[in-house]
């Protein structure tokens, strides 16, 4: 049996080796509060790409500063940010791996100082501020923002962007009639609240031509909240802008837990997969080698994004191959201690 795991993946220009992605994971350890790479996200991400990951996605990265989730986190706001991450990418290819870099905005979940925006001028909960509703300028200054964030990716040589329309943060609070309430053309119908995504993905391709995915909550788990057979249609939308792949996680739009169990998230990543016809990655509570390979074979998903796994282990990819009994191959220096 082949392995699909350690199978190549083509997306457009970029080759992955295998079809493990590092989830984006903030780190939340920019410690100057400016959005730089430093130590800790070189020595973090590196790690990873020597343990064989195909495809690292770097954090939420934000796109302004007031779309921070909080002070500390990494940053492409400017044009100073391009050398950090350039240097970043280029030390994780050296060991094969490719690199994304999420952008984001957190909309009404920033825990920052001064004035949040978001679409609706309405709290996430008791304890987190009210933004402001945004004006049609800053609507179109935020997408902007993504457009120079992209342009900005492309010099710091990422090969692929992903936009994080999921979780509750700024675009996903656009998409969801929970937190979407507005009466203009960015609210009500959900091609309305689907327009700000829509905008923002055509501003990205004005300067990025590489694979650009969208990682989604396909679950809100409230009633009046968006779910997977709504991603039928939003699917449909982004297919129809050549986005390249739906990563399908769920859930942080409004406080409520979901019931959180090993591979909880496949079934809206199958669903979309087959409905749209677009390729789609599987997150959330994959822990095993035998699990992604059960996804990828029965072809419930393309790519299979592990988290905190992989905070656990940086050599999962390692231990992944050793239950599916493939042969990975170890970097150089580390042979003598790899079988
Ligand atoms: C420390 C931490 C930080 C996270 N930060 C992000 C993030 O920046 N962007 C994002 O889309 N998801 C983020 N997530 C969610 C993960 O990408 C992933 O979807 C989630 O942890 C479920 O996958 P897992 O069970 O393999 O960990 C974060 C999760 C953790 C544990």
């Amino acid at each position: 049996m082949s392995i699909k795991l350690f199978e190549s993946y083509q997306m457009k220009n970029v080759t992955f080796k295998n079809r493990i992605v590092m989830s984006p994971m903030c780190m939340y350890s920019c410690e100057q509060e400016d959005g730089m790479v430093n130590d800790w996200h070189d020595t973090h991400y590196t790690s990873r790409a020597v343990g064989q990951v195909g495809l690292i996605m770097i954090e939420a990265t934000a796109v302004a500063p007031e779309g921070r989730i909080s002070p500390q986190d990494l940053g492409i706001w400017s044009d100073e940010h391009i050398t950090g991450l350039k240097n970043l990418t280029s030390r994780i290819k050296k060991h094969g791996t490719a690199t994304g870099i999420q952008l984001a905005h957190a909309g009404r979940k920033a825990v920052l100082e001064g004035e949040i925006l978001a679409p609706s001028a309405l709290p996430f909960d008791d304890n987190m501020k009210t933004p402001k509703e945004m004006t049609k300028a800053e609507i179109e200054k935020t997408i902007q923002a993504f457009a120079h964030a992209a342009e900005r990716a492309k010099k710091a040589n990422f090969d692929v962007i992903e936009l994080h329309a999921a979780h509750g943060y700024l675009i996903n609070e656009f998409l969801s009639p929970l937190t979407n309430k507005r009466t203009d053309d960015y609210g009500g119908t959900q091609e309305n609240r689907y327009r700000f995504l829509r905008e923002t993905i055509d501003a990205v391709q004005q300067v990025w031509d590489g694979p650009l995915f969208v990682r989604i909550s396909a679950n809100e788990y409230q009633n009046g909240g968006l779910q997977a057979e709504d991603y039928i249609q939003i699917g449909q939308w982004m297919k129809e802008q050549d986005v390249d792949l739906i990563d399908v996680s769920s859930g942080g739009v409004v406080p409520v837990s979901p019931n959180a169990y090993p591979g909880y998230q496949v079934p809206f990543a199958e669903k979309i997969r087959h409905a749209v016809k677009i390729p789609t990655g599987a997150v959330g509570l994959i822990t095993r080698g035998i699990q992604a390979e059960e996804i990828l074979q029965n072809n419930r998903a393309d790519l299979v994004f592990i988290g905190r796994a992989l905070l656990r282990n940086p050599y999962w990819a390692k231990e992944a191959a050793g239950e599916l009994k493939y042969a990975l191959q170890a970097p150089e220096q580390y042979r003598r201690g790899w079988s």
